[in-house]
């Protein structure tokens, strides 16, 4: 596939051109990877073919009310049939890596260790890895992006039991051997933290799936993940060459007052309550940062056993993080302990940022009028902070920004809209321009060892709860159309151009 002459604007750009645009001497380190982001179940689809066995979000995204659009993902991209075209689009934008999972349910359509095993589902993924790499592309996998086998779920409750971890370990040696020697970078778990906090979700509030509702089921999962991750990391450090971690998400955060000593704190409680619950027992302790073993008792947060601890740290090569923004963190007004989002534990003040002072304090330098705007100019200045932060605090040798992008809005726009009103995406042209500058800076200034940068995503896709009406991709898809077309936004062309200049 050529890649096209991008159409003439049209519309002018709403923001000034991020820093890339003048910065040409500036080159990525030899090797980067540029690469697009994807999940098995955002873009597949085929939910029910050739053997795959349901996953909890087929599950909840049946029930009523759970998807903001009523969309399932059951046809979504069809990227599972139409996966060598997706590669050949990318591949006309020079992008030279690709980051998507693997459905776990279609490789043990029942997830547990002893069931058996479903030969397309691993024959598919290896064509879609050698796919990958006859286009040049660098394939890196992601073992589990929160499509949990449904019937782990009712067996055992998925992440709550224990008995995951047998299971995942089984799981991931499978994928391991069956792939080893084409893929070189993978990762176990996407977002552990969303997954276990929110998403996944524990506790669930009839919004995501798998629909428990325990209120130590957040810490529980995150323990048994963890111990999961490590097993499979163990696992694989005998059998095969490559390199593995498991994506973070999200922020440090900027104390909200400068220099007030409460914001200060309570961006430590945050980080702690934010990153910190995986990274630091994988990169820095082997156990749970000191914060949530003072505020959480054993039965919410089951504690790290000396061999347990030993087993975990350094489980990961390098440092992943998924950073779409950065958020102020303030000390609650009644001065208590710190504002991070909700704990589950009943002694927890909640507090969210974002609802208790004003909706952009969570987006902005400021208090502004127009969030996009604080969105668009004030969040990627913080990024070499953020990155300095992450190689401060959980140092490793390298680092990939592996998830960052913004979904245009287009309110206004009719429904459903037509190719014109979402592949003009200048704002988010301008959010990528704008942090990939940052992000030469935070490379050439600041020494940060950054080795790869992933564009989430490479078209649009299932949105979890938000279903169909997020557009997240750099490619429009055209659900009207019987052969789900994909025209290149905006911002594709100008990631193209940017890696272009960029990538030596
Ligand atoms: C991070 C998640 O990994 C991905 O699944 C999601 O679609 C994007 N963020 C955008 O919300």
């Amino acid at each position: 596939i050529a890649l096209p002459s991008p159409p003439p604007a049209l519309y002018p750009s709403f923001y000034s051109p991020g820093p890339g645009d003048i910065l040409p001497d500036l080159k990525f380190p030899p090797g980067f990877l540029f690469g697009v982001d994807t999940a098995a179940y955002q873009v597949e689809g085929a939910t029910m073919e050739e053997g795959k066995g349901p996953s909890a979000w087929d599950w909840a995204s049946r029930q009523p009310g759970t998807i903001a659009d009523n969309t399932t993902a059951d046809v979504v991209d069809l990227h599972y049939y139409l996966y060598k075209e997706d590669i050949a689009r990318i591949a006309a934008l020079g992008v030279n890596s690709h980051s998507f999972s693997i459905s776990w349910a279609r490789i043990f359509p029942f997830g547990a260790a002893g069931s058996p095993i479903n030969q397309q589902g691993l024959d598919h993924y290896a064509d879609v890895i050698e796919s990958h790499l006859k286009a040049n592309i660098t394939p890196v996998v992601t073992l589990f992006h929160w499509d949990t086998p449904l019937a782990l779920e009712v067996y055992y409750g998925g992440f709550t039991s224990p008995n995951i971890t047998d299971d995942f370990i089984n799981y991931a040696k499978t994928v391991f051997t069956a792939y080893n020697g084409s893929v070189h970078t993978w990762y176990t778990f996407n977002e552990p933290r969303v997954f276990c906090g929110q998403v996944g979700s524990y506790p669930f509030n009839l919004t995501y799936a798998p629909g428990v509702n325990i209120s130590t089921a957040p810490y529980q999962c995150s323990y048994n993940l963890l111990k999961a991750h490590a097993g499979a990391v163990k696992g694989i450090e005998m059998k095969i060459t490559g390199e593995i971690a498991f994506k973070s998400d999200d922020y440090v955060g900027i104390p909200w007052r400068g220099n007030n000593t409460d914001d200060i704190a309570a961006v430590e409680r945050h980080a702690a309550f934010q990153i910190g619950v995986f990274a630091d027992p994988v990169f820095t302790t082997g156990d749970w940062p000191q914060i949530l073993k003072d505020t959480l008792p054993p039965e919410y947060l089951p504690r790290l056993t000396e061999d347990e601890q030993k087993d975990i740290l350094g489980t990961a090569d390098f440092f992943a993080i998924d950073a779409y923004r950065t958020f102020y963190v303030a000390a609650p007004p009644d001065g208590l302990s710190a504002c991070v989002n909700d704990s589950s534990h009943p002694d927890w003040p909640t507090c969210n940022l974002e609802t208790q002072y004003d909706s952009n304090v969570g987006w902005a330098v400021g208090p502004a009028a127009d969030p996009l705007s604080d969105w668009l100019q004030a969040t990627p200045q913080f990024l070499r902070d953020s990155f300095k932060e992450y190689h401060k605090r959980w140092p490793s040798p390298k680092i990939y920004f592996s998830e960052f992008g913004f979904a245009e809005p287009f309110e206004g726009v009719r429904q459903p809209p037509e190719i014109h009103d979402v592949t003009e995406d200048f704002m988010n042209q301008d959010y990528y321009m704008t942090y990939l500058g940052e992000l030469l800076l935070s490379i050439h200034e600041d020494g940060i060892p950054v080795q790869g940068a992933f564009a989430w995503a490479m078209v649009d896709n299932a949105e979890w709860n938000s279903g169909l009406s997020s557009r997240f991709g750099i490619q429009f898809v055209n659900y009207s159309t019987p052969t789900l077309e994909r025209t290149y936004k905006r911002s594709a062309f100008a990631l193209a151009e940017f890696f272009k200049a960029h990538l030596q």
